[in-house]
């Protein structure tokens, strides 16, 4: 009888223990990319030269729609407007939490006719609804972890709608800094997979975010730039399931290992404007 090495000797230091990690439903937004396309940049992955194909946008934003009905989410639509190609990243059209939905309101001019579409959307549904006076593209850069709300700037959401989110919500907003362009906003550097935890790219903030960063999330997972680049932070954690970008293989690893369930989907089309997973998605918390 040959003896097995490895669980005779285990390395108990090595392995993590097992948790357990409780879903919880979620109810979201979305909007089908009908009207996807490239006609301008605002961030260094849109290429207007390279060509774009709608019908596979939709069918890949499909499949993350399927998915999420497949895990008992209530998945709510709101109608894609032709002339907004970008509307699909429902996560940018405003930040939702105890009813209270704050409007985004867009940097670029091509964007803004989405931060009224949103408002109407979250008017028509029976929440109390703010306009918003600073800019700010909403979930894209306001990510609430437990109670906690941490804020991106640097690059779309300005910092004095930071103060502007405390003041509504009540809650500690904790402001982070990014600092490379391909990820301006703070869901492409950061994804929340529970109350407590999260997963980030560390060479996306200034020093004294990463500070803030290191010393409230010292378990936190470290992405690789590999999955970085592909936009593989940008996925939606129901505190168990973590939907993710498929080719975000060591993400998925380390997620498996915490005792995460990664469900890798693939968004190609939607990357070519700059978006993956998370930003097709928006949560809304009554
Ligand atoms: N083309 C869009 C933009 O640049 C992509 C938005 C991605 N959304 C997000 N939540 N990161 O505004």
């Amino acid at each position: 009888m040959s003896l097995d090495v490895a669980s005779a000797t285990p390395n108990e230091s090595a392995v993590p223990a097992p948790v357990t990690r409780t879903p919880v439903t979620r109810t979201i937004l979305m909007c089908k990319p009908d009207y996807f396309t490239v006609v301008y940049r605002i961030n260094p992955w849109m290429d207007p030269a390279l060509p774009t194909d709608t019908s596979l946008a939709v069918a890949q934003w499909q499949t993350l729609y399927d998915t999420y009905v497949g895990l008992g989410f209530d998945v709510h639509l709101i109608d894609p407007i032709d002339g907004l190609p970008d509307m699909v990243y429902a996560a940018n059209g405003g930040f939702v939490i105890d009813g209270i939905a704050y409007g985004a309101k867009f940097t670029y001019p091509q964007r803004q006719p989405e931060g009224p579409a949103y408002m109407d959307w979250f008017g028509a549904n029976g929440f109390d609804v703010r306009e918003p006076v600073e800019i700010n593209e909403g979930e894209g850069d306001l990510l609430l972890v437990g109670d906690v709300i941490l804020a991106g700037t640097g690059f779309r959401s300005a910092s004095n709608s930071h103060e502007e989110v405390s003041a509504i919500y009540g809650r500690p907003v904790i402001t982070l800094k990014l600092v490379n362009p391909s990820f301006y906003h703070l869901d492409t550097a950061v994804a929340v997979l529970d109350d407590t935890n999260i997963a980030y790219l560390p060479s996306a903030f200034d020093e004294p975010s990463l500070a803030i960063l290191r010393e409230r999330f010292p378990d936190a997972i470290i992405v690789t730039e590999e999955d970085a680049a592909i936009l593989g932070l940008n996925s939606y954690s129901d505190g168990y399931n973590v939907v993710i970008a498929a080719r975000a293989k060591d993400f998925e690893r380390q997620l498996r290992e915490r005792g995460y369930n990664p469900i890798g989907v693939d968004l190609s089309e939607l990357l070519l404007g700059g978006g993956g997973v998370k930003c097709c998605t928006l949560e809304l918390r009554r």
